[in-house]
């Protein structure tokens, strides 16, 4: 007798409201490479692909902008062959990978401290800037050395400097200046932030940016993570009432 798996019914994204932003925080590498026996860095590896596919079907299904979570300020504190790795795939891939998203029109940008960088990994992100930034298609963030703590620490920094000169008076500090300082300034706030693998937490990401961000936490680790996970968050995200403190 023939066994037929039943098929789980394809998702449709016709006639649904897309988000203009979406963050990803692409979490559970380390546990996905643990499950096979497997050194943390495999997960990353496998990570890595996962960005270059999701990456390329934002852009495809005409999401405005993508920005994902590589990198925090925080993960400076794994162990030193796990941050070597992780450089040496960000390595690979602005040499590589990067230069594949020219065909799909996506501009590429870094958010983060670059400083903390090696120079050749500092000059290869500048390149892949200044190379995308003419392009019109989707604006794709890579958050790289990134806390969101610190990032509001540098606007307020840089304000302050801006009112001690005199460029700027203080009741000129509003929520748009605010915005205006941040690394993604000028780019509209997310709209969906999808954390898989299953943790309820914002690790630092975008916490000025995601005041009235939607958010879909799936119980999928990042290297499994699929183009239907992301039309499942999608259509989650199409259902829900928004009303940004009002009714
Ligand atoms: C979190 O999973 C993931 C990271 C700290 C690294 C994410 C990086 C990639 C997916 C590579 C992307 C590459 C480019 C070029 C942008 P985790 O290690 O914390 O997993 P765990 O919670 O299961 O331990």
């Amino acid at each position: 007798m023939a066994i037929f798996k039943k098929k789980k019914p394809e998702l449709s994204l016709e006639g649904i409201v897309l988000p203009k932003h979406i963050g990803i925080i692409m979490d559970g590498n380390g546990r996905w490479a643990k499950k096979r026996g497997l050194p943390r860095k495999a997960g990353h590896r496998e990570g890595a692909q996962v960005f270059r596919k999701i990456t390329r079907y934002c852009s495809e299904i005409g999401i405005k902008y993508l920005t994902v979570y590589a990198f925090s300020t925080e993960n400076w504190k794994r162990p030193e062959d796990e941050v070597g790795a992780l450089m040496g795939l960000f390595k690979s891939y602005l040499e590589e990978a990067l230069s594949d998203f020219k065909d799909d029109d996506i501009v590429v940008r870094f958010i983060g401290d670059k400083s903390g960088f090696s120079p050749e990994l500092q000059a290869l992100m500048t390149e892949n800037e200044e190379s995308s930034k003419n392009r019109d298609g989707m604006v794709l963030n890579i958050a790289m050395n990134y806390g969101s703590r610190d990032e509001i620490v540098r606007a307020v920094k840089s304000i302050s400097a801006k009112v001690k000169s005199g460029e700027l008076d203080e009741s000129d500090i509003d929520e748009k200046l605010v915005s205006d300082n941040l690394y993604t300034a000028g780019q509209p706030d997310p709209d969906l932030i999808i954390r898989p693998s299953g943790e309820y937490r914002i690790s630092n990401f975008m916490l000025w940016q995601a005041a009235y961000t939607e958010f879909v936490i799936m119980n999928k680790l990042w290297p499994d993570f699929q183009k239907s996970d992301l039309d499942e968050a999608l259509l989650i995200y199409a259902q829900r009432s928004r009303r940004y403190g009002g009714i």
